[in-house]
């Protein structure tokens, strides 16, 4: 029997939309509790449970030799992937937000974005000659404006209800973010008939 392929699933709220898309397609499995490694019911996958932001880490060190992850993430790290499947599940926008009622002081020399996606923020501004100071935030960042931290934040906005709930608008979207499956470029080159054959049965019609 064929050595099963390796991927690196997230943790959170994509893992569900994950495991429903794999289940309709035949491939199931499920962890036990606590337990971060699985094998789903065809054999085909060895499966670790990793939090989000590492996940491509264990891609990168071939760890995983596949995984599951929003491009957001991705660009964060830095690591270049072989995108082998989109998905259309789990997309989100990155979206520039502030407090419905905030006006910019005139005098403002940069604006203060509090944001978990600090690259891609830096760079969207700095290509658009916008001078900003970013605040590196990991959760909640949405409370930034609520409590005065700073007037504006960059986040992911997948129904806007956060937003909604803490009084914020959207003054931009920055990018849209789609979830692909990706892939170690020296594992694909090792095992693409296998991932190929994967691609194939995880595929959207
Ligand atoms: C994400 C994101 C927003 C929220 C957006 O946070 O950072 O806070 O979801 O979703 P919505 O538009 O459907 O309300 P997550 O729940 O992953 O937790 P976090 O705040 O710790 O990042």
């Amino acid at each position: 029997m064929k050595k099963p392929l390796t991927i690196a699933l997230p943790k959170g709220r994509l893992f569900e939309q994950v495991q429903e898309h794999f289940y309709n397609k035949g491939i199931e499995f499920s962890f036990e509790k606590r337990k971060l490694v699985a094998y789903d019911n065809k054999g085909l996958l060895k499966i670790f449970l990793v939090k989000n932001s590492d996940l491509p880490a264990y891609v990168a060190h071939g760890i995983a030799g596949l995984g599951v992850c929003g491009e957001d993430v991705v660009y964060e790290t830095g690591y270049s992937f072989y995108n082998v499947l989109p998905f259309s599940f789990g997309g989100t926008k990155l979206c520039m937000a502030a407090m419905k009622d905030y006006k910019s002081d005139s005098k403002e020399t940069h604006m203060t974005i509090a944001t978990s996606f600090t690259d891609y923020t830096r760079d969207y501004f700095h290509k658009q000659g916008i001078p900003v100071k970013i605040i590196k935030l990991n959760g909640s960042v949405e409370l930034a404006p609520v409590l005065g931290l700073a007037p504006y934040i960059v986040d992911l906005v997948e129904t806007g209800s956060t937003l909604k709930a803490n009084n914020l608008e959207v003054l931009r979207t920055l990018t849209d973010i789609k979830v692909n499956m990706i892939a170690n470029r020296a594992y694909y080159k090792f095992h693409y008939e296998a991932i190929n054959e994967l691609a194939d049965i995880l595929r959207e019609n």
